[in-house]
């Protein structure tokens, strides 16, 4: 099969890689340094390790910055659907993507690989006509590993299109997930709820430990001991300075934006207010340097869209405290002072905050401010 991507972020690059094992992939990107960084099949965008074990096929996969008139069997749509100002996702690029490639490409399948808004799917078929909507839910930092061995194969549409977007999204995988074939709408809640039923998770945690902290108790044994009833679980029950990344704020958004909810609309509050109690915690420790172990929310990623450390340290240096920053795999942002080790970084300020901790800092754990208790993301 001959397959456009379009879009080569964490959901279409991924993706790609993960077709390329059985199939022709070319991909739609308009980030010229990400076009050249796959083209030399350098990937590190993805900040993954491990692709070797994977069945990923090189030679099948090209990618160009133009667009083009091949005739292809399938189109997947992996471009950005960020928060608009009223706090719903925009599907405009979407559909002028669409619109435009139906225009020279009328026979080939349209799959929606990025996250729609409740209601979304209405638009872009009003708009555009058919198309599949599949939704992901990789994660950033495994994103390659996910989309071989995905949880689930969500097919959101009617027609025999379905059936074909299913076939082409599981031949490749190295799993048997459940494959659901449902309405477009119920493709949207499967998608959206998800996402907010894990902010909604990680913001009950956080909430759990900001009353731990402020109490001196131990949040390890009060969340081990809640977690041994199999109904509660010993897993993705990790406290962190709040929720971040591209998905989980926005997409918690979308649904507080469309939907009449009580619990959920206040999910993100919730965790803006965890980063309040962090700030006003450390402000009461007095400490004039504090250094900053990673931006990222996850170890293992270097995502830092929506960053809560990155919150953080803008409201301490509104508070006259001098950031020092350790994050090799940041550079580029910020105006912030920039430390080349984590040796000169424990040397040189009173404390260091670090979202996550990993073998490389345990040593000074003496020095360091965490609230990552279980060592997991
Ligand atoms: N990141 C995740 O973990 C994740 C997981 C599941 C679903 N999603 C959803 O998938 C979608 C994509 O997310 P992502 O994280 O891969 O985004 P991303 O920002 O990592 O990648 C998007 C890519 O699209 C490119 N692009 C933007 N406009 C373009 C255009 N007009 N033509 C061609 N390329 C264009 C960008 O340069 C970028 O490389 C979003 O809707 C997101 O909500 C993301």
């Amino acid at each position: 099969m001959k397959i456009l991507i379009c879009g080569a972020g964490y959901v279409g690059l991924a993706n790609a890689l993960m077709l390329s094992s059985k199939h022709q992939v070319s991909i739609y990107e308009i980030d010229k340094k990400r076009v050249s960084d796959i083209s030399a099949n350098d990937y590190s965008i993805l900040d993954e390790r491990n692709l070797e074990d994977l069945p990923i096929v090189n030679s099948n996969i090209s990618v160009t910055d133009k667009n083009d008139s091949v005739n292809y069997d399938y189109v997947i749509i992996a471009l950005p659907t960020d928060s608009t100002e009223n706090g719903r996702l925009d599907v405009s690029n979407i559909i002028d993507f669409i619109g435009n490639h139906k225009k020279t490409q009328p026979n080939s399948i349209y799959i929606v690989k990025s996250t729609l808004p409740i209601g979304g799917s209405k638009k872009i078929l009003d708009s555009v006509g058919e198309f599949i909507y599949a939704p992901e839910f990789l994660r950033e930092g495994t994103a390659v590993h996910d989309a071989f061995y995905p949880s689930r194969i969500i097919i959101g549409g009617t027609n025999e299109l379905a059936l074909k977007a299913s076939e082409l999204l599981s031949k490749c995988v190295l799993n048997q997930p459940e494959i659901i074939l449902t309405n477009y709408r119920e493709a949207e809640c499967i998608k959206l709820f998800s996402n907010t039923y894990l902010a909604m998770r990680i913001a009950f945690f956080n909430e759990l430990d900001t009353f731990m902290m402020n109490e001196n108790l131990d949040s390890r044994t009060i969340i081990h001991g809640m977690g041994l009833d199999d109904r509660i679980g010993l897993f993705y029950n990790n406290p962190s300075f709040g929720f971040g990344g591209y998905c989980l704020p926005k997409d918690t958004e979308e649904v507080i934006n469309s939907l009449n909810t009580k619990l959920i609309s206040q999910i993100n509050n919730s965790n803006s207010y965890r980063i309040e109690n962090i700030i006003n915690h450390i402000l009461k420790c007095g400490y004039k340097k504090i250094g900053v172990y990673k931006l990222s929310s996850k170890t293992g990623s270097k995502g830092i869209r929506n960053s809560s450390t990155i919150i953080l340290i803008d409201a301490l240096k509104k508070h006259g405290i001098e950031i020092y920053v350790y994050d090799p795999e940041n550079q580029t942002i910020n105006d912030w002072i920039r430390v080349e080790s984590t040796k000169k970084l424990f040397e040189i300020t009173d404390i260091v905050i670090a979202n996550r901790i990993d073998d490389s800092i345990k040593k000074y754990k003496d020095k360091i401010f965490t609230r990552d208790i279980f060592s997991c993301n």
